[in-house]
């Protein structure tokens, strides 16, 4: 079998979001946040894709598995024993911005919560696993939501501020790499989770989402410097969600049409935290939709200033497109939209599944930025079985996991500079998009269930041992 050549240093580890994991969700002063105003089941999917949502618990209608999740809050020791069990170099997590500022606009951090994350760190330290520390992801305080409609409003900024410093102040011995906004791009889908609003009736869509997002470019370029001031030995990145975009045939319409589609989708908001600057294309795009951003004096030379060092993504599908009429079918669940590839498989959920995808995207992302790049999220959600004596053979999940390492190692190959991998769901969790526990990622078996049963105990996987021998032949076990 042929061996890939991984970096030495190369971090593999796993990856999660407080909001999906911790629980806890009004302990330790924890404010609401967006997560917890989510419903579990079929219900959520339809909330993230439309307009209109209230913000609110509906006790009586919906259950809300994040308050639980699965309860890292408490058992965070057993769970980063067993990442080190695999070798984990780095763990990928987030800080919940509710627990350090509840609200999101006091003036003082909240000293319960800034302890909380200590622990974890010191925790992932003790075993030599690198946090590599998400500072939003998908987790707004509700708060600031409610009274502020969330990044709409350039007030956030400064709230945003406040907290990054807190962070940065307190966890600058403890932790060298960071991302700024998960998946910053989703919010052209899901401005729920990325923006931290609903599009209400009547309201210029357009206009709020890109208003909204410059005010996260100028957030992140202020948390760039300041990471860089605090902590001078850090590297920050920017996060986007990547699915390079096919075009359905070679119709030229067509391929105009995907160009068209990446530039929006999966360069827009990189060419201004990578290159420092709006790119061309949407000036253009702004012009035709009528769209005037308010930008403060100062604004563009902070976002040019303030760079990100590496490049964080996530890849889990590819996505085709096509402009022109075909009888093309539409995908069944790519959350990005576009039709169905009829050479590619899908998971339960209809992701569709594209190993060789991810070294395209890799090799698109590295001509474009020539930036280190860091693949901070891929995986399989599945149904897994217990079967009798207690096993959780989970081949699917090895084999669609083998044929992205594979796919990474191609891409080193071709000369990409890759500087990690945590792969998603590390461990069982709540689904981001549908809020199930039944769409599983990890190595390790949580025993949660959707109606809320459960122990809570945690299992090793067949991809468990996996996952330790390709860490430890530093991926050339595959
Ligand atoms: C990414 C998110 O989009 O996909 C994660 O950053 C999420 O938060 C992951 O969990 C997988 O999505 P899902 O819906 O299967 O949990």
């Amino acid at each position: 079998m042929k061996k890939y050549q991984f970096p030495e240093g190369f971090l593999w580890g796993g990856a999660t979001a407080a909001n999906q994991i911790e629980g806890g969700f009004d302990e330790g002063n924890k404010g609401l946040n967006i997560a917890d105003v989510l419903p579990g089941g079929k219900e959520r999917y339809e909330i993230l894709l439309n307009p209109g949502f209230d913000f609110e618990i509906h006790l009586d209608q919906y259950h809300y598995p994040n308050h639980e999740a699965i309860d890292f809050y408490h058992r965070y020791k057993e769970d980063i024993a067993l990442f080190a069990e695999m070798g984990f170099k780095a763990f990928r997590m987030s800080i919940a911005w509710t627990r350090i500022f509840p609200n999101g606009d006091e003036l003082e951090a909240n000293e319960e919560g800034l302890a909380f994350y200590d622990r974890v760190f010191d925790e992932l330290h003790k075993h030599g696993i690198q946090p590599v520390v998400t500072i939003s992801h998908y987790e707004m305080p509700l708060y600031l939501v409610k009274e502020y409609g969330g990044w709409r409003n350039r007030q956030v900024v400064a709230f945003f501020e406040r907290y990054i410093k807190a962070i940065f102040n307190r966890y600058k011995n403890k932790v060298k790499y960071w991302m700024t906004f998960n998946e910053i791009n989703s919010g052209l889908v899901m401005p729920i989770q990325g923006l931290g609003f609903s599009i209400q009736k009547e309201e210029d869509k357009y206009k709020s989402t890109f208003q909204a997002y410059h005010h996260q470019f100028v957030a992140s370029a202020i948390a760039v410097k300041a990471c860089h001031e605090i902590i001078p030995d850090s590297k920050i990145g920017c996060m986007i969600l990547f699915a390079p975009v096919y075009s359905y045939d070679s119709n030229p319409e067509n391929i105009m049409y995907a160009l068209q589609e990446e530039q929006l989708f999966n360069y827009y908001c990189a060419d201004v935290q990578v290159r420092g600057e709006y790119p061309a294309f949407i000036k253009r795009y702004f012009k035709e939709h009528n769209i005037e951003l308010e930008i403060q004096e100062g604004d563009l030379e902070l976002i040019k200033e303030g760079t990100v060092d590496y490049i964080g993504f996530s890849y889990y599908m590819s996505r085709t497109e096509k402009k022109v009429k075909t009888d093309a079918e539409a995908s069944q669940g790519n959350l990005i939209g576009g039709v169905r590839n009829p050479f590619l498989k899908a998971s339960d959920w209809g992701w569709e599944i594209d190993p060789i995808g991810l070294r395209i995207s890799l090799n698109k992302l590295y001509d474009r930025y020539r930036k280190p790049l860091f693949v901070v999220e891929n995986g399989l959600g599945a149904y897994d079985q217990v079967e009798g004596d207690g096993t959780i053979n989970d081949d699917y999940r090895i084999d669609y996991l083998r044929d992205h390492i594979k796919a990474m190692g191609e891409a080193i190959e071709d000369g990409v500079e890759l500087i990690g991998y945590t792969s998603w769901g590390c461990i069982d969790m709540v689904s981001m998009s549908t809020g199930e526990f039944s769409k599983r990622y990890g190595y390790i078996y949580v025993d949660k269930h959707d109606d809320g049963s459960g122990t809570l105990e945690r299992k090793k996987k067949k991809s468990f041992f996996w996952y330790k021998d390709v860490i430890a032949t530093n991926g050339e076990l595959l």
